[in-house]
């Protein structure tokens, strides 16, 4: 209210707020005042037979009435409302938003911290826990574990796309990831009629052991053929793009020599896998909740695989 440049407008609208309120107490002092007649009409008929009574109103409305002025009249002295006019209550909704502001949790304080020494603070995890119970978890679940079909990464194995180091999982939380693992529907003409069948058992040799061993041994084979491109990403040992160094890491191509899977380990997954590829994403926070909460992110994930 103290918007208004000039007293004009702060008589004005207290004005018409006091005559409204005081306008419905007299009218209604007015009804309350008539003599009536009960039973007695007001002489107008509609549709022939529709009469139109003049009875008084009930007391214990009129009284309800008067209570509602009353209460009113009591709230505009109280609490501001009036114009300019504060109220004697001191209430402000300027305090409120200034208490909201100092409830609010200062997470500046942590960004001078290190992630390690971050994961090893309780408070600092707590909130970092209430931040991905409310950013994280429709798709890294509420344990942080992910969901092994549908491509959400486990956060808790210490098993990583791109890097378990501090600043890498803050970077992936803060930049946000794209794993994009092209289709290779193609080799089954390029090198041959089951040749994405035989990539697939040979993939699951590592770790499954219900392969087939002769198209795992002919997928060997292709796997280190000059035109199957496999290796660009996933390295000549299938250990993933992380395992082959800084300039790989960016890819997220995942190790296929360990049980870890983004999207499940069946002979039908791995194959449609190939066949059609992926495309994967984890959104960009560093914008939406700043650096103070990525930083708080960041030390809670890495306290999953800390402990
Ligand atoms: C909409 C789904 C989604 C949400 C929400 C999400 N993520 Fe992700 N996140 C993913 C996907 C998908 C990947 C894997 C990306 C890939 O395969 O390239 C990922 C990857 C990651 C990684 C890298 C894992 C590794 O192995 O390198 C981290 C760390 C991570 N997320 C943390 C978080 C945190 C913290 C939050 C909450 C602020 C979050 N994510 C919210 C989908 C999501
Ligand atoms: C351009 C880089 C690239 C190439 C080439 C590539 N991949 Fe991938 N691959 C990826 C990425 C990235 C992912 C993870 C996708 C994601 O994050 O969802 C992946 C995922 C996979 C998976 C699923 C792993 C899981 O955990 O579910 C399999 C299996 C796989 N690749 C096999 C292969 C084979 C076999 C070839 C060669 C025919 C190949 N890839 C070629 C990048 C590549």
């Amino acid at each position: 209210m103290s918007d208004f440049t000039s007293e004009f407008w702060n008589f004005y609208v207290a004005g018409i707020v006091l005559i409204a309120i005081i306008g419905c107490a007299v009218f209604l002092w007015s009804q309350g005042g008539a003599t009536y007649t009960i039973g007695k009409t007001t002489g107008h008929a509609w549709d022939e037979t529709l009469e139109e009574y003049n009875n008084p109103l009930p007391k214990w409305w009129s009284w309800l009435f008067y209570i509602t002025v009353v209460f009113s009249l009591g709230y505009l002295v109280y609490f501001p409302g009036l114009g300019k006019f504060p109220g004697i209550g001191g209430w402000t909704s300027h305090n409120q938003l200034e208490a909201e502001k100092q409830v609010a949790p200062n997470f500046e304080k942590y960004l001078s911290e290190d992630i390690p020494a971050l994961a090893a603070n309780s408070a600092a995890l707590d909130s970092g826990k209430r931040l991905f119970q409310t950013y994280c978890i429709q798709c890294h679940a509420t344990d942080g574990k992910g969901n092994n079909t549908k491509g959400f990464p486990n956060l808790t194995d210490n098993d990583w796309l791109y890097g378990g180091e501090p600043t890498q999982v803050e970077e992936s939380i803060r930049e946000g990831r794209n794993g994009v693992m092209t289709a290779h529907d193609y080799l089954e003409t390029t090198v041959g009629a089951g040749t994405i069948t035989d990539l697939a058992n040979y993939v699951r040799s590592f770790t499954q052991s219900d392969f087939d061993r002769a198209s795992a041994n002919r997928g060997r084979t292709a796997y280190a053929r000059d035109d199957v491109d496999c290796k660009t990403c996933h390295g000549v040992d299938l250990k993933g793009s992380l395992a082959q160094g800084e300039d790989y890491r960016a890819l997220g191509a995942p190790n296929l020599t360990d049980d870890v899977w983004l999207y499940g380990s069946s002979q039908k997954t791995v194959e449609e896998t190939i066949t059609k590829g992926r495309v994967n994403q984890m959104p960009t926070w560093g914008k939406f909740l700043g650096e103070d909460k990525v930083h708080l992110l960041a030390a809670y994930v890495y306290s999953l695989s800390h402990k």
